[in-house]
């Protein structure tokens, strides 16, 4: 198939367009490169051998989209580009909702224009809010967004949706990641925040390294089994397969919803330990205040996608703590 990715040098599209190309796709990326380095699509083509057509472009610059869906005319778009940074987007709601939303709103009149009616959506477990219960289920209510990233999710899962009741041709796939951790077993890419990592893995990998000093647990007196936040943690790899596996849906019109998570929840203690275990290094960490914003616990019924779509997250969380350190050891 002719794959069109927007930003696919980032962290999940990147993982994602190894697959693809692997398999045989026509892959074109472009991103704006305002959180990955070009370089990412040298690693693709050692990867996978094939080097997929690489766009430096802004998703909210029709006139680029413009020649670049007339001159590959891309039969589906996964669509990863966006800001995803929880806390600045708390204090730059603006940029967050021109970049994500607009450019959104952009990519799809350009595909209309074009005749290209199928997306694939990176969208997030966090369109949840707080969820009354866990394993939380594709049926359950979503709202109540805390950050305008969350928000962002929530308001173009909406926007997504009211356009294949528009217009029956589009089909849409809504793809609610959990937390994806870890990196390729090449070490070639995986998630490399700049500054000091938001997220938990980036930040156990470079107190691992000795970047950072120590990390802090954001709270132990949570309503969980060792008292720290409790996640549904899924290998990057596994997340990527869920894109290639949603494709033949794509066939269908209207909007296919799935959760990708493994369906297990590990505490941030168990992330230590398990890191600890599979790779032989120490973590040094603290218990601190909650995280403002922060639940207790995060985890997803994965079943539809393994009865609608055949696929299921395979890799242990060992694999997901060994994978993010070789990619940390093995960066410069
Ligand atoms: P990432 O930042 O590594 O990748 C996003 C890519 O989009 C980057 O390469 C960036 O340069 C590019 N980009 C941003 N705005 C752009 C624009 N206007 N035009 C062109 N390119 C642009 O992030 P990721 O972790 O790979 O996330 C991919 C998608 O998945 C995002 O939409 C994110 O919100 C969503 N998501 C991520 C997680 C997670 O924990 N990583 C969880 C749920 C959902
Ligand atoms: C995981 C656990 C923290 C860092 C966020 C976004 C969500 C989604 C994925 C995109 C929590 C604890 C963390 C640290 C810690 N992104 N923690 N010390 O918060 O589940 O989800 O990323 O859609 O929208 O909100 O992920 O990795 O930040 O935290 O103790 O230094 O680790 O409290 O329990 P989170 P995370």
């Amino acid at each position: 198939m002719r794959i069109l990715v927007t930003g696919g040098t980032g962290y999940i599209g990147s993982h994602t367009c190894v697959q693809l190309l692997e398999r045989g796709d026509d892959v074109i990326i472009i991103d704006n490169l305002c959180n990955s380095e070009a370089s990412v699509v040298d690693s693709l083509e050692k990867i996978t051998g094939r080097r997929p057509v690489f766009y430096e472009a802004d998703i909210r610059d029709r006139e680029a989209l413009d020649r670049i869906f007339s001159a590959y005319d891309p039969e589906v778009v996964i669509h990863f580009a966006g800001l995803k940074a929880v806390g600045e987007s708390v204090s730059k709601p603006l940029e967050y909702y021109e970049n994500n939303i607009s450019g959104t709103l952009t990519l799809l009149e350009v595909m209309r224009a074009h005749d290209c009616r199928k997306m694939v959506f990176s969208s997030s477990a966090t369109v949840y809010g707080t969820p009354a219960s866990v394993p939380i289920r594709e049926e359950f209510p979503t709202g109540g967004t805390t950050n305008p990233y969350g928000t962002t999710k929530l308001f173009l899962e909406r926007i997504l949706t009211d356009l294949t009741v528009s217009d029956p041709r589009w089909s849409v796939a809504l793809l609610r990641y959990f937390n994806p951790i870890g990196a390729h077993q090449s070490g070639l890419i995986g998630d490399d925040p700049t500054g000091i990592p938001n997220n938990l893995m980036p930040y156990v990998t470079r107190v691992a390294k000795g970047t950072l000093p120590v990390l802090s647990v954001y709270g132990n007196d949570y309503p969980t089994h060792d008292g720290t936040g409790v996640r549904d943690y899924i290998h990057v790899e596994d997340l990527a397969a869920g894109h290639v596996a949603v494709l033949p849906c794509m066939k269908t019109p209207g909007v296919h919803i799935y959760n990708l998570g493994t369906g297990v929840g590990y505490s941030v203690l168990d992330i230590i330990n398990a890191f600890e275990r599979s790779t032989g290094v120490k973590i040094a960490y603290r218990i601190t205040e909650r995280r403002p914003g922060d639940i207790a616990e995060c985890w997803s019924d994965p079943s539809r996608a393994a009865k609608e779509l055949g696929w299921k997250a395979e890799r242990t969380l060992e694999d997901m703590c060994r994978s993010a350190w070789n990619f940390e050891k093995s960066k410069a």
